[in-house]
């Protein structure tokens, strides 16, 4: 296995707010790597801070060998994001969409169909896409956002919170996309719901305010808190930070 992505001492500061204190942890390549906090644990901010949309205070990260302080064109080159905020173009349709990033990222006529075909297929999307994408429901709109990150062939793809606010069928159905798709690509992606994190992921680092509190694979986490279940050694884990945070 080779390393994908390295975060040593990574910082973040805002005016009033310190969102991201000295992290450090790294992700090998072909896995998926979970952020699991609650809201304003700080898992957003290191997810824009790898993908080139906010700059560091301190620190660095390496993906693939390339420094997001010193190479940030080749890191953008190679990762792409669907954000917390699906953000996908709502007067046009879903091939649309798809057409527009494969353009965007210079790819030829030919190329854009092939890319565009290929996505519609893996999510599905076939029943809607000619239909314009503000009439979808949230579980199709972050299925699109989602294909609109991959159609790029990213190495690394982060996935902010993916199943935010989506029915239990709509998340089962996207975790089912999830594990296809890791056979391509890393992944990254954020989330507070366990059961998730416990299904998708291959390690998981448990923020708790800015700080990563504990890192491992699922069955490490419980090892280490003594829980049998994840919820269950997340609790422990977050009570832990907290108690370094002087809450
Ligand atoms: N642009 C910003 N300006 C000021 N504070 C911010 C900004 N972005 C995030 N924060 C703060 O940083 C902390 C971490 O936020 P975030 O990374 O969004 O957490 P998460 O994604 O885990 O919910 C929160 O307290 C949030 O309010
Ligand atoms: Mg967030």
């Amino acid at each position: 296995m080779s390393t994908a992505i390295e975060v040593s001492h990574l910082r973040k500061e805002f005016r009033l707010k310190t969102a991201i204190k000295d992290i450090s942890f790294s992700v090998e390549a072909g896995t998926v790597f979970s952020l699991l906090g609650v809201n304003g644990a700080g898992k957003t901010t290191t997810i824009r801070i790898l993908t080139g949309l906010s700059r560091p205070t301190a620190g660095d990260a390496v993906i693939l060998g390339h420094s997001i302080s010193r190479e940030l064109d080749l890191v953008k080159k190679i990762s792409n994001l669907s954000p917390q905020e699906t953000s996908v173009a709502s007067n046009l349709t879903v091939r649309e969409n798809l057409e527009f990033i494969a353009g965007i990222y210079g790819m030829n006529k030919a190329k854009t169909e092939e890319n565009t075909n290929r996505m519609i297929a893996l999510f599905s999307l076939e029943e809607v896409e000619k239909s314009k994408a503000k009439i979808l429901s949230g579980g199709w709109q972050r299925k699109l956002s989602i294909a609109m990150a991959l159609i790029t062939e990213p190495k690394i793809l982060y996935l902010d919170e993916p199943t935010l606010g989506l029915d239990v069928l709509a998340r089962k159905e996207l975790w089912n996309i999830i594990e296809k798709i890791k056979e391509q690509v890393t992944i990254v992606l954020t989330t507070h719901y366990m059961e998730e994190a416990e299904r998708l992921s291959d390690r998981i680092a448990v923020m708790v305010s800015g700080e990563i509190q504990a890192v491992g694979t699922p069955e490490e986490l419980k090892a280490q808190t003594g829980t049998d279940t994840l919820e269950d050694a997340f609790i422990k884990i977050a009570e832990r930070g907290n108690v370094v945070c002087g809450h």
